[in-house]
């Protein structure tokens, strides 16, 4: 097994290693390790069935289902389809446009998920990259004096699902009225510290991130943007190009992400499972 790391920002390819192998406790602590460091680990090459995906998921905490159940992949409750791929009933697979905005997986929930882990199993041979933003370098390249306006504040976080589906040109499948009441939202502090690595990270995010608490709405909003300048700096961002069978693992907790588009005529097929976390302090 080695580690490589792909830029000075953030993300580590993990090659000659099988993720649905029966590796030994000093593995698992070497790419635990490398997880903490690099905040995305690319495992190159896995030829996983749909059981070995959520068995290395699981390794790293409980797996979460996702509210969106139109989307999750027939037989594995665990597995939610990222993919442009049609049934023979002409209906999408899985969700077409997924994350096409920077944001936090699931942040609107109360218990956000600590990371995911995006199988590709077909992918385009241009487009469909997926950017990494590190919420570590966004949260130091912050100004002292916004670190300390920050510092104590809390943000509100909401799924616009609704919003998203009804726009025109979304081929999203609507809610139910049940997940609808699901959708409360969470609110979440500005700032958190990593559990693990004990580091500060922004942890705002333009796709989920609605407002700041107890600020009033223009100056909430003009706040935000500043913070998003930050987060989505090209200075912080690794730009992740997709080989076929990568398995990304990222670290929700210190890391925003963005899906860019690919051609319409070119398949990209993708499995993810999410991993829980723990309430953001
Ligand atoms: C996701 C996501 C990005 C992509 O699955 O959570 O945002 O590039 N995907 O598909
Ligand atoms: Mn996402």
């Amino acid at each position: 097994m080695h580690i490589n790391a792909l830029s000075d920002i953030c993300g580590a390819e993990v090659v000659g290693f099988d993720c649905g192998s029966d590796f030994d406790d000093a593995t698992f602590a070497a790419i635990r390790e490398a997880f903490s460091d690099h905040s995305v680990l690319v495992f190159r090459d896995q030829h996983l069935t749909p059981e070995q995906h959520v068995a290395f998921s699981k390794r790293w905490g409980n797996i979460n289902g996702h509210i969106l159940t139109q989307y999750l992949v027939a037989g594995y409750p665990e597995l939610l389809a990222v993919s442009n791929k049609k049934d023979d009933a002409g209906q999408p697979l899985g969700i077409e446009d997924a994350g096409r905005y920077w944001h936090t997986d699931v942040s609107y929930e109360a218990v956000p998920p600590m990371g995911s882990l995006l199988y590709g199993l077909e992918v385009p041979a241009e487009g469909g990259d997926t950017l990494f933003a590190s919420q570590y370098r966004a949260y130091e390249n912050i100004p002292a004096d916004l670190k300390d306006r920050v510092a104590s504040l809390k943000a509100r976080h909401r799924f616009n699902y609704v919003q998203i589906q009804a726009s025109e040109d979304s081929t999203r499948k609507p809610l139910t009225e049940e997940q609808k009441k699901q959708l409360v939202g969470a609110v979440h502090p500005v700032v958190r510290t990593h559990p693990e690595t004990n580091r500060k990270a922004l942890y705002v995010n333009p796709g989920f991130t609605e407002s700041l608490i107890d600020v009033v709405e223009n100056e909430s909003r003009a706040l935000l943007d500043t913070l998003f300048g930050y987060a989505t700096d090209p200075a912080v961002i690794y730009r992740h190009t997709w080989q076929v069978r990568d398995l990304v693992f990222w670290d929700n907790r210190c890391l925003m992400h963005h899906a860019t588009p690919y051609p319409a005529d070119s398949i990209r097929h993708m499995h993810r499972t999410t991993v829980a976390g723990s309430v953001p302090v």
